[in-house]
């Protein structure tokens, strides 16, 4: 039995062949792979393109499809040993044998809680529900990794670029109102330093990614042939840079003293893409994995022009997850 939690546990080979099946799909919408399959999408936090596209890649692939939002299940208990007195009155271990008798396959979006750092750092509740299942889980978004978002953009630099090798990535820092996880940041990360791209991550001080990730990201770098920088000033990003990956999230310190990270995070806010950050890059490709706050994040004309691709990278969700969902079960 295969789950798919994170894109770091593939080799770059692997990545292409993933690409080159995506890439298979979006030639050829409707192909009955998932014949007989029934599956379950439980989102214990909101999302408008997981759940369209897994559901519409279901679909198209000829399975069955049942999304689960968490707000309108029992209250599920992710700790073992607990005497659950309290409002949560279903156990993850009920839940997931459950589920595992009527599905062939359940994707999650666990989220980031916010609460406590080892709950999300060591992804506890995605873990918790792989734990008790008995049938494939895949990675919605959990609260370390995305790897669902970052196979589609893998694809949509591959659509714009031809290749990775090289190829100059900006991870662009942007200040918000909210401390957002770092699943999308460290995924993003990750995948394009093991394809070998030329990627600086650009973040004001206090808003470091784990060490684990960043140790990860050196050594794919390494690895591959690619070159990773971490630089704390803007201009330094934007100069000469081909693609410009904007992202809010939040500093660890949210965990240990969430008002110095807050107040730290909003004093930040010319963290903005903006023209004349844009006019510094090679003509680069603005990217986002939406949601994303206007005129917070990213300036109207900005993603409004030519240069953005956040259409592509979202359509690319839809042939990217159908690769994962044929992965599962080859
Ligand atoms: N990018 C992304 O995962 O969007 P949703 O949260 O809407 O699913």
């Amino acid at each position: 039995m295969r789950h798919f939690y994170s894109l770091n546990e593939f080799s770059p080979e692997q990545i292409e062949q993933f690409l080159s099946r995506a890439l298979f799909h979006k030639g050829n919408p409707y192909f009955p792979t998932l014949a007989k399959k029934q599956f379950a999408l439980l989102f214990l936090d909101p999302s408008l393109r997981t759940r369209c596209s897994f559901e519409v890649a279901i679909r198209q692939l000829s399975g069955g499809v049942t999304t689960l939002e968490g707000q309108s299940l029992w209250k599920i208990e992710t700790e073992l040993g607990v005497k659950m007195d309290q409002d949560k009155s279903e156990h993850v271990r009920e839940a997931m044998g459950v589920l595992s008798r009527y599905f062939d396959g359940l994707g999650l979006r666990s989220f980031a809680r916010g609460v406590r750092r080892e709950e999300d750092l060591l992804d506890q509740t995605f873990s918790a529900f792989v734990e008790s299942a008995k049938i494939p889980v895949f990675n919605m978004e959990s609260a370390v990794y995305h790897p669902c978002q970052t196979l589609a953009d893998l694809l949509t630099i591959k659509e714009l670029f031809g290749g990775f090798l090289g190829k100059k990535i900006s991870i662009v820092w942007a200040s918000h109102p909210r401390a957002l996880p770092m699943a999308v940041p460290n995924s993003i990360l990750l995948g394009t330093t093991l394809m070998g791209m030329d990627v600086t991550l650009a973040h004001p001080k206090g808003f470091e990614l784990q060490d684990g990730i960043m140790a990860m990201a050196n050594d794919f770098s390494r690895r591959s042939g690619g070159n990773l920088r971490v630089v704390h000033d803007r201009a330094e990003a934007a100069r000469d840079t081909e693609i410009v990956y904007a992202k809010a999230w939040g500093g660890l310190a949210r965990y240990s003293d969430p008002e110095s990270e807050a107040k730290q995070r909003l004093q930040h806010s010319n963290w903005i893409v903006d023209t004349p950050f844009m006019d510094m890059t090679r003509r680069a490709a603005f990217m986002h994995c939406l949601p994303v706050r206007r005129n917070v994040v990213v300036r109207d004309e900005v993603i409004d022009s030519k240069q953005s691709v956040i259409f592509r990278q979202a359509e690319n969700r839809l042939h990217a997850q159908k690769a994962i969902l044929e992965w599962v079960y080859s």
